[in-house]
Formats: structure tokens, C-alpha cells, sequence
């Protein structure tokens, strides 16, 4: 056994929030919740989204990170620690899974980003189609990226991960920003503001519900023992309850952020909001070309991407690292070069699929086409949901809330305080954990399984 002093810690409180927040941020926040959003409807799926994550993605958030410190060891052995023998550990090995095989598909888009973000500034016109088809800028670009995120993690918790998050988080905000002012004070704009915040309820459907909720558990980094592992370097006294609330505080911010990013720009030049995947790569490169000083915007969005991507891959790195690290034994240095090198070489497949090789393009599988996505249904949907159910039973019934709330209310005393009558946050939580996050789950669940097999339930 490892003791707890030889294991890694996080450095301050502020470097754990911004490595979870971090984590949290990523291509799902500024890539993928946009175009969700334009295919869902606008504003009515805002609200939805926020309502998810307050109602089913924070309590899990907290659930996760009592988990992982009252553990202290990685995803898998942190169950082991909570409840010794108990069959729940498999939910932390589909962790590892997890996260192994999104990075693996989640580096590619990373290093499309890479390549654009070359393009813009040098004013290079580039066909998503041709580019994404071509192995011999997309591999290597993958690569690139695949390298950076072996190399921060290589560096360890507080010297990789950590001192990492800190300079690349407020690096991202200030681009955020920088390309928020330029989009909002485009002529026409507004259009695209009125489309994002003005809701049409009557957009809302139950297929709208479910990918809300898939959203929330993909953008919040919750459903794939990350949380676990993260926590597992914080520190005893340390305010779960707070630091998890920044965590998705930082995160639902910086997605609604990422909307103003793109949609007044999107309106302003007369474009549509529901071009799909296709939103980031396609629709705005064209309208980077039309603006004044395009070329910078367009350079500083995808530079804010792929930081954002990054401080997301290397924490999907982290979390089979942790294992390798706690459970075999291995050194820092074999574990990260050994799984980030094998998450390249199982990528290269996705890598393939857009175009570059002609099986791996045409591939389907349930209504998906290609192996990159057939890949984000199999693991960044179904499986995460799968997780997220696994951990709220687990938690609900046999570690028992009590004991959950013992860790979270550890300092965070006013978790057990009486807020209204007698009723306290954590009695609140019980009930999140225990009935309303598995019966949701469980519906979303059956609905993505029925979805598969050609049956629409909502
Ligand atoms: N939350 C990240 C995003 O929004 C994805 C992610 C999930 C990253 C889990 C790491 C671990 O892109």
C-alpha cells in the first residue's frame, strides 16, 4: 500500500478548482454546446441545459468528488477503499475505458483546432472536407496535440496539471472575451443575441430533455470517474461543496459564453445556426473570412479551443495515469508516454473517418455514420450515462448517503445546517442522490437504448 503522504496532493484550493474547472471546459463548451443549442432550438434548450445542471449535474458533481477523497486512491480502487470487494469497482474500470477512448477521439477534433488555428492567422482558405480528409495534416496535428497533453501530465499533479490550468484558464477566459466583444459589435448581431436568449418553449420535446442531460454529464466532466480521481488529491479539510459549485459555475459560464461567441457573428453575416458539427469548422471559418481583421479572431477562437481541449485531454489522460500509478505500481513516466502513445495509435481510426480512409468514413452503426462518432455514441454518450447511473446507486445504496455526506460536510460544516425548518442542504442532496438522479438517468438511459433500436420513447 501507498502511503498517503507519497501521493500527489493538489498544491491550493484555487489550483484543484481550476484544474476541475479545466477539466469541465472543453470542446464540449465551446464546439459542441453551441450547435446543440442551434439544432435544439435557441434559448428554450438554454434553459433546459441550466436547469439540468443545477438539478441533476451539481448534485452528481458533489457525488463524484465525495466518492473519489473518501477513497483517495484512483477511479477504480477508490470503491475498493470505500466498500472493500465490492462489485460497484467496475464502474470505475468503464472509467478507465472512458476516458482512454474518448481522448483517443476527442485528440483528433483537438488537433483540427490546431490546424485552423494556423490557417486563420495566415489566411490560408481551407475546405473542412478536404482538410479533415487529409492524413497527412490531420495525423500529424493530432500528434502535436497528443504530445502537449503527455508532456503536462507527464509533468505530475501540482508541477503538470496544475501550474498548467492555472496559466491556461485565464489565458482562455481573456480570448473569450476578446472574441465575445468583437462578435456582439458586428452589425446584425443582435439577431443573433435575440436567437439565443429569447425562448420558445414550445421547442422544448423529449428529445430535446435527453440531450440536455447528455450534455450536462459530457460538458461537466461528471460520468467519468474524473472527478474521482481529481479528488483524490485534495486535501481532507478542503470545501468540496464550494469548490464543486465553482467548478460548475466556471463551466455553465463559459458555455453560455461560448454561444455569444458564435451566434451573433453566425447572424450578423446571414448564416445558419443549424449547420450541426459543422457550426465551429464550416460556418465560422466563412465568417471569420468576411470580418474585418478576421484572420486574428479566427486565430484567437481556435487558440481558445484548443486550450480549452487541452486542459480537458490531459485530464482524460490523468485518470487511466492514476490507475497505472495506484494499482500497477508503474512510474509516472511509463504510465503517461505509455497510455497517451496507445490513445494515438487507437485514435488514428477516428482520425481516418472523415474522410481519409473510406471504411472507416463509411462505417455505421446505429443510425451514426463513421467511426469518430459511432465512438461518441458507444463512449461519450451511452457509456458516460451508464457511469453516472453506476456511481448514484452506488452512493445511494450501498455506501450509503450518510457517509457521503460525512466527507462533503467535512469542511463545508454548514452542508448539515438547517437552511429551511429543519431541512438542510444535505438532506436536499439524499434525495437528489438517492431517487431523482438514478430515475432520471435510468429514463435517459432506456430512451438512448430505444433510441438505438429504432424506437423513440419520448
Ligand atoms: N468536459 C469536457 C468538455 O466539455 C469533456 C471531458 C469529459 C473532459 C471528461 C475530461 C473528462 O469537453
Amino acid at each position: 500500500m501507498q502511503s498517503a503522504e507519497q501521493r500527489a496532493q493538489w498544491g491550493s484550493r484555487w489550483g484543484f478548482i481550476l484544474a476541475a474547472a479545466g477539466s469541465a471546459v472543453g470542446l464540449g463548451n465551446i464546439w459542441r454546446f453551441p450547435y446543440v443549442t442551434g439544432e435544439n432550438g435557441g434559448a428554450a434548450f438554454v434553459v433546459v441545459y441550466l436547469a439540468c445542471v443545477l438539478l441533476i449535474g451539481l448534485p452528481l458533481l458533489w457525488n463524484e468528488l465525495a466518492i473519489g477523497r473518501a477513497g483517495g486512491r484512483d477511479a477504480v480502487n477508490s470503491f475498493f477503499a470505500i466498500r472493500p470487494r465490492t462489485r460497484f469497482a467496475i464502474t470505475g474500470v468503464f472509467c478507465l475505458l472512458c476516458c482512454f477512448l474518448v481522448l483517443s477521439y476527442y485528440g483528433v477534433i483537438a488537433g483540427w483546432t490546431v490546424g485552423y488555428a494556423f490557417t486563420s492567422i495566415t489566411r490560408r482558405h481551407t475546405e473542412f472536407a478536404q482538410f479533415a480528409a487529409d492524413p497527412r495534416w490531420v495525423i500529424p496535428l493530432f500528434g502535436l496535440f497528443m504530445l502537449m497533453t503527455i508532456l503536462i501530465v507527464h509533468g505530475g499533479v501540482q508541477k503538470g496539471i496544475e501550474r498548467w490550468s492555472k496559466l491556461l484558464m485565464p489565458a482562455l477566459l481573456l480570448m473569450a472575451v476578446l472574441v465575445i466583444l468583437r462578435s456582439l459589435t458586428l452589425p446584425g448581431a443582435m439577431a443573433g443575441v435575440a436567437y439565443y436568449l429569447k425562448p420558445d418553449f414550445s421547442k422544448i420535446t423529449g428529445g430535446v430533455l435527453m440531450t440536455a442531460l447528455g450534455q450536462t454529464l459530457f460538458s461537466l466532466s461528471v460520468g467519468w470517474g474524473l472527478m474521482i480521481t481529481y479528488a483524490s488529491y485534495v486535501k481532507k479539510d478542503q470545501n468540496l461543496i464550494s469548490s464543486g459549485f465553482w467548478v460548475v459555475v466556471t463551466d455553465t459560464v463559459v458555455a453560455i459564453l461560448g454561444g455569444f461567441m458564435v451566434f451573433p457573428a453566425v447572424f450578423a453575416f446571414g448564416m445558419q445556426p443549424d449547420a450541426g458539427t459543422a457550426l465551429t469548422f464550416k460556418t465560422l471559418p466563412a465568417v471569420f473570412e468576411q470580418m474585418p481583421a478576421g484572420n486574428l479572431v479566427g486565430g484567437v477562437f481556435f487558440l481558445l479551443l484548443m486550450v480549452a481541449a487541452l486542459t480537458s485531454s490531459i485530464s482524460m489522460l490523468e485518470v487511466p495515469v492514476a490507475w497505472l500509478l495506484d494499482d500497477r505500481r508503474l512510474s509516472r513516466h511509463v504510465a503517461s508516454w505509455g497510455v497517451g502513445l496507445l490513445a494515438f495509435v487507437i485514435g488514428i481510426p477516428s482520425a481516418l473517418s472523415a474522410g481519409g480512409s473510406r471504411w472507416f468514413t463509411e462505417v455505421k452503426l446505429w443510425g451514426k455514420t463513421g467511426f469518430l462518432d459511432i465512438m461518441d455514441l458507444l463512449v461519450g454518450t451511452l457509456l458516460i450515462v451508464l457511469i453516472a447511473l453506476l456511481c448514484s446507486v452506488f452512493t445511494g445504496y450501498v455506501w450509503k448517503p450518510a457517509n457521503a455526506v460525512d466527507e462533503l460536510a467535512r469542511g463545508c460544516p454548514g452542508f448539515k445546517k438547517p437552511l429551511v425548518g429543519p431541512i438542510s442542504l444535505a438532506h436536499v442532496w439524499t434525495v437528489f442522490v438517492k431517487y431523482v438522479c438514478p430515475l432520471v438517468i435510468g429514463v435517459i438511459l432506456l430512451n438512448l437504448i430505444a433510441d438505438i433500436a429504432g424506437k423513440k420513447l419520448f
